[in-house]
């Protein structure tokens, strides 16, 4: 039976709110605090509709069959009235000269949908004035209507935990940390409060006085024109106020342009709508993306000022002996072509190699692969997932047979339970955290986390493992011995999809609880506690990122973790499954589209001849047939005179390799190096020629994240100057050097690469038009797997295979020289080395520069406090940086973050790595402490984050809203007397 909306019947979805279906009717009904994606927070009571002759909120009720619903009776248009008017008393409607007079403002709308001319209750200014102390967002308590829903987001969506309304206070407003300025709060910056705010009570900064015709008038001058708005209003009613302000919103269609773009950052794909006025950036607006729906970190929400920065690279540039001079297009690239092909020439084409970004589009690591193995005839190409995951990829081939992610997010979020191992998450991929922190605080996900640092997700963690540095892969197996052992194992699920069990189980016969113990410094309970609690769980997702990868052992470790998902079955069904977390925006798919030695796109095997002569044919010349050199031995074979030239693009190599002072020399002696880059970077240093590329708001592509997602991005903004998109600029070389490739948009490149790529055969253009994405395998006809493994593995048999390893000991432990281990990682405010973060004065403001943090027992003996200058000596280098005491690292762990060009922790770092994948073991670096100098202020200053006091809550507790003398539900009854005076405390309707 449907339910009945006005006598009409209206199917509904089983468990739907009211207020959905009434949506879905075309019915529209007021509804202020109502956000889809926070559920009901039912504070502001404009919802009120009759359900079955009585008054309801239809945020909050569930639509049941039968049900009959009047949404426009007298009594309950009087209660929607009512509750909007008390809504009106705080709020000034000054909407011609507001910045959020865009057409979507739900003060506004609501004042429209409701014909309100005039407000019974009076404006009533409140006792606050304007926190303006973040950098990059202000509240206006004046215009806050009390709806909480920024409180609700903060709380329990990003689950920051910073927003309260002080409910009992006579003056309730939001607060931040209790009660402190904005910019001294636990605030991350993240924007979610600044996202679903329904008005300009939150707004960013970046649209103050931007945004409308009249808003950069000063604020005198705004204050007399609302005074005179005010003045009139009694006498000509809101309606022709409005249809002005509406006019006015209209116009600024013209100015204001909205883009769909995906963030550039990190690999969860925020994807958003982004506002710019000429070149200017109005907002970014997340609403639709398939991700993150309304979510952002600071990265994405505010850290694009780099894009207009004055030192951005708009012109090529040729090296002159020790300086560079300016150059045209024509001269750069002839250049390029002549002493690309004067080294092919005397060299043979395996003396050139080729580094693609992770932070460019799909298209152009296609395009740079295909200039690597078609132009000149090497397979000497790879991008930076070496540095990071390519141990996970590893992992995964061996076991189950794809390198990705084997769900979604969604999958992540919908776990009974999440093991997070060797990942900061809510600092490297911030969104995708939030997913977990809030299914574990509002659904009780279980969570265990295993790192060396007591980070959020570990002050969170039902059980935080810290085991000795390098040590995962040795108590993963315990515990997966152990639950074989125990009968614990899903061998129903064994029996019918995993290979390979009785010799993997033989393999863990070295991995007893009491050795874990013993290799690891966990104690046999916790490990007994971890196996049960993973085995007895309905569901598991399994999170790992560069605390697993980056050591001697990534890729075992990365095994180990699969093949304990696949001992308990947690594969092949929907909250399951292997997740490495990608770093980069488009880390997997720079490696889906062939920038690696051994693969063609979609990991087509270089040297399988079918395939080879596939891209042949398609390419019209010969294929050179053996891998070629990762970037790990790229570097080598420059050292050794193998490799006489380089083309990057992107990549901050001098800085992010390993062991960066024989980076540095082994640049130091190519003959000929190509930099293409949006910034003069540390690594343009080294270059003979630079050509100024365009950042992604400037072109037209597509990123895949982590999920194995494909999303398309859209130009925002003209390329700055003389740059070019990197997709053009590989076609002019290619070009140059002979090619004849005749693209004209990355569409068409995408069509070549559906027609060579199985796993990609069915992506087009259109079937990512605006907020569409596709998760890979996509099949001709265009359907896609979110979840990977629903009928079989990607295997042969169909079947996945357990694969056996063994232990070995970390490099560079710590001895008696180099006493002291030093992990490394992301910081939330900054992304990698900094070279576009540091560009946002905001993010410059909260984290100025990088840091080592001491443990407060290190400190204690060594007679170091927050600040102190201390120098870390490594056997590969010295880097001088200020201390930060905390609890977060213990015993001797140092740990330093990534977020610096002038004192890059790879400095420090070897040039050990995992013997599969040549990733080096970045987490493996032992150093020396000496302490320089008592001074210096404390590295994160008293405005960052990190220093304030989050006040958790259960959303926006509406409950002591409702507790207080005052309130009462708005009712027919009471409008119709007009009552305004207080009434008694516990007065109901
Ligand atoms: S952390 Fe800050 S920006 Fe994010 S929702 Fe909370 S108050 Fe708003
Ligand atoms: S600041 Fe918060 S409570 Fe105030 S109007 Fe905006 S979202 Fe609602
Ligand atoms: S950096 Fe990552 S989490 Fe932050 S907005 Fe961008 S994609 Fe989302
Ligand atoms: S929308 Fe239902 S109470 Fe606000």
């Amino acid at each position: 039976m449907p339910v009945f909306l006005n006598g009409k019947p209206q199917e509904l979805t089983p468990g739907e709110r009211l207020i959905d279906t009434i949506n879905r009717s075309g019915i529209r009904i007021p509804q202020v605090c109502y956000h889809p994606q926070l559920g009901p927070i039912q504070t502001c009571d404009t919802c009120m509709v009759e359900v079955n002759g009585k008054l309801e909120r239809a945020c909050a009720t569930t639509a049941a069959e039968g049900l009959r619903v009047e949404t426009a009776s007298s009594r309950a248009q009087a209660a929607q009235r009512e509750a909007f008017d008390r809504i009106l008393g705080n709020h000034l409607l000054y909407c011609t000269v507001c910045d959020n007079n865009n057409g979507n403002c739900t003060v506004h709308n609501t004042t429209r949908l409701l014909a309100i001319e005039h407000q019974d209750t009076p404006f009533q200014a409140k006792p606050y004035e304007v926190d303006s102390t973040n950098p990059f967002y202000r509240y206006d308590p004046q215009q806050c209507i009390l709806c909480g829903r920024c409180v609700e987001a903060c709380q329990n969506l990003q689950v920051n935990e910073t927003l309260s309304i002080n409910w009992e206070d006579p003056h309730p407003r939001v607060l931040w940390d209790g009660g402190a300025p904005i910019g001294e709060s636990s605030c991350v910056s993240c924007g979610h409060c600044v996202t679903v705010c329904p008005c300009n009570a939150l707004m960013e900064k970046s649209m103050l006085g931007q945004a409308g015709y009249f808003t950069s008038l000063p604020q005198q001058t705004l204050d007399g024109m609302i005074d005179v708005v005010k003045g009139v209003e009694p006498e000509i009613g809101y309606g022709s106020i409005m249809q002005l302000s509406e006019v006015e919103a209209s116009m600024r269609e013209s100015q204001i342009k909205r883009t769909k773009t995906v963030c550039t950052y990190c690999g969860v794909g925020c994807s958003f709508q982004i506002w710019t006025k000429d070149r200017h950036i109005l907002k970014v607006e997340p609403a639709a993306g398939p991700a993150n729906g309304v979510s952002t970190c600071i990265k994405g929400k505010f850290g694009w000022d780099f894009v207009n920065s004055s030192d951005r690279l708009t012109k090529p540039l040729i090296r002159e002996r020790d300086r560079f001079r300016e150059a045209t297009w024509d001269e750069a690239l002839g250049l390029v072509a002549s002493r690309f092909s004067e080294i092919k020439t005397a060299h043979g084409p395996d003396a050139l190699a080729f580094i693609s970004s992770s932070k460019c589009t799909n298209e152009e690591s296609y395009l740079m692969q295909k200039l690597a193995r078609a132009v000149i005839g090497t397979n000497n190409m790879d991008n930076c997932s070496r540095y990071c995951q390519a141990p996970a990829t590893i992992g995964l081939f061996r076991t189950v047979g794809y390198g990705g992610d084997s769900g979604s997010i969604s999958d992540i979020e919908q776990a009974s339970l999440v093991l997070i191992i060797g990942s900061n998450t809510a600092e490297s991929h911030p969104v995708l955290a939030t997913r977990v922190k809030r299914a574990h605080k509002l659904r009780g996900q279980k969570l265990i986390v295993s790192d060396l640092r007591e980070h959020e997700m570990a002050r969170r963690a039902d059980v935080f493992l810290h085991p000795r540095p390098g040590t995962d892969l040795f108590w993963l197996s315990a515990v997966t011995r152990y639950i074989f052992d125990h009968g614990l194992a899903k061998q129903s699920f064994i029996d019918r999809w995993v290979n390979k069990a009785d010799e993997y189980r033989k393999s863990l016969e070295p991995f007893t609880l009491e050795m874990a113990s013993v290799r690891c410094g966990l104690s046999k309970e916790t490990l007994v506690k971890v196996a049960h609690m993973i085995a007895e769980a309905d569901s598991v997702c399994i999170l790992w990122a560069m605390g697993v990868t980056q050591h001697v052992m990534g890729s075992d470790t990365s095994t180990a973790i699969s093949n304990l998902l696949l001992a308990t079955g947690n594969y092949m069904r929907p909250g399951t499954g292997a997740y490495p977390l990608r770093g980069h925006n488009n880390v997997q798919g720079a490696s889906d589209h062939g920038a690696m030695p051994n693969y063609f796109p979609g990991y087509q095997k270089i040297d399988d001849p079918a395939i080879r002569s596939k891209f042949e044919k398609a390419w019209g010349v010969a294929l050179p047939p053996k891998p070629g050199l990762d970037n790990h031995l790229m570097i080598d074979a420059i050292h050794d005179g193998r490799i006489k030239s380089m083309y990057v693009f992107g990549e901050e190599m001098s800085l992010v390799d390993s062991n960066a002072g024989y980076v540095a020399a082994a640049l130091e002696k190519l003959d000929f190096f190509v930099m293409q880059e949006i910034f003069f970077s540390e690594t343009c240093r080294f270059a003979n020629v630079i050509l100024p590329a365009s950042p992604s708001l400037e072109k037209e592509g597509t990123f895949t994240s982590t999920e194995r997602r494909i999303q398309r991005l859209y130009q925002v903004m003209e390329p700055l100057g003389n740059s070019r998109p990197d997709w053009k600029i590989l076609m002019n070389v290619a070009n140059r050097l002979g090619a004849n490739w005749t693209y004209v948009h990355p569409s068409e490149v995408y069509e070549e690469i559906s027609s060579l790529t199985p796993i990609m055969a069915g992506v087009t253009y259109e079937r990512l038009e605006g907020f569409k994405s596709l998760q890979w395998p996509v099949a001709p006809e265009g359907s896609d797997q979110p979840l990977l493994y629903t009928k079989q593995f990607n295997t042969p048999d169909g079947k996945a295979a357990f694969f056996p390893v063994a232990w070995s000991e970390p490099s560079n432990q710590p001895g008696t020289e180099y006493d002291l281990h030093l992990n490394n990682g992301r910081l939330l405010e900054h992304f990698h080395e900094g070279n576009m973060t540091y560009r946002t004065e905001g993010i410059r403001q909260k984290v100025p520069g990088t840091f080592v943090e001491v443990s407060p027992e290190l400190a204690a003996a060594r007679g170091i406090e927050t600040g102190t200058w201390v120098r870390l000596s490594s056997p590969f280098g010295e880097v001088k940086v200020q201390a930060v005491v905390t609890a977060r690292v213990t015993g001797s762990e140092l740990y330093m973050p990534m977020n610096s060009v002038l004192e890059p922790v790879n400095c420090l770092t070897s040039s050990c790595t995992d013997k599969v994948t040549h990733t080096p073991a970045y987490k493996e670096t032992s150093v020396r402490l000496a302490v320089l100098r008592q001074a210096g202020a404390d590295p994160l200053p008293r405005t960052n984050p990190r220093h304030g006091r989050p006040t958790p809550q259960m959303g926006v507790e509406v409950e002591r809203k409702w507790a207080r003398g005052d309130y009462r539900p708005p009712d027919n009854r009471l409008v119709q007397i007009q009552t305004r005076s207080p009434q008694p405390a516990g007065q109901e309707k």
